[in-house]
């Protein structure tokens, strides 16, 4: 059982292990990719009913442009399935969809589908579902720090009124919670270029599942180990503050002034 009180708001995913999964059961990759798309809708399904707010999946890396040329294709055919395939579902469950990353470097049809979908959804508000397409952190905070550029370089802003808030708001997420709860599937513990700013303070958890296999409980699991975790945010709390013993003022330290090493 998960507490509600305590059910993370933002949960972000990094989708991993489509490939490997396709491996071991003698499969070509894209079927990998089509027991991921199972896996997604499984996902979005169980964070609506137990109350996630923002849900956002990596589904398709800036660094995935550089995979073979059919691979890229099949993924982005299984985008365009999904967004078909999905929208009645969306609309039941008051899913709003979303889209982060350099969306206009998807194909023209992914774009379409994309647009009529986020458009139709816009309303809804039961989850936001977020999926971060041909999306890189690295590359999406330059685009912001290029947007800050242009205002200064206007007029529009001085330098010294550039800080964590502005910047923030220059991000595809501006209007997001920053995620509570990152997941990662296939046991690999890397960020991989995914929502970096934005999870400064994100809980990670790692899971050995390969993402095709990845159910309801795996998700139940990942909630409720969240929840036993205290969240600090570079603070001290209660648990953590121990005994206090006041220290000597540094000048009367015996060492003061004596060689740094
Ligand atoms: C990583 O697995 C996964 C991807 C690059 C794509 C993620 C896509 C899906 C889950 C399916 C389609 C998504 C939607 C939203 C319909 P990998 O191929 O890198 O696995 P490997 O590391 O085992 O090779």
């Amino acid at each position: 059982m998960t507490d509600s009180n305590r059910t993370p708001q933002h949960i972000a995913v990094i989708m991993d292990g489509n490939g490997r999964w396709a491996t071991a059961h003698g499969l070509p990759r894209i079927l990998g990719h089509r027991a991921g798309a199972a896996a997604v809708r499984r996902v979005v399904e169980a964070c609506s009913e137990l109350g996630v707010q923002v849900l956002t999946l990596y589904a398709f890396s800036w660094e995935n442009w550089d995979r073979p040329a059919d691979e890229v294709h099949d993924l982005m055919q299984l985008l365009n399935e999904f967004l078909v395939a999905e929208t009645p579902r969306l609309l039941e469950n008051r899913i709003r969809l979303r889209a982060i990353g350099r969306l206009h470097e998807l194909p023209p049809s992914v774009q379409e589908h994309l647009g009529r979908v986020i458009e139709c959804t816009a309303s809804l508000d039961r989850m936001t579902l977020v999926l971060a397409l041909s999306y890189g952190s690295r590359q999406e905070i330059v685009d912001a720090a290029r947007r800050l550029a242009e205002q200064v370089q206007q007029g529009a802003l001085r330098p010294e009124q550039i800080d964590e808030s502005r910047l923030a708001a220059h991000l595809s997420t501006s209007d997001l919670p920053d995620p509570d709860l990152l997941i990662r599937t296939s046991g690999e513990q890397r960020l991989s270029n995914f929502l970096l700013w934005q999870s400064s303070y994100a809980e990670l958890y790692v899971t050995p599942r390969l993402w095709p296999d990845f159910s309801r409980e795996d998700l139940l699991d990942a909630i409720a180990d969240y929840e036993r975790r205290e969240r600090r945010f570079g603070q001290v709390t209660d648990s953590t503050r121990g005994l206090h013993i006041p220290l000597s003022d540094p000048a009367t330290l015996p060492h003061n002034g004596a060689s740094r090493c």
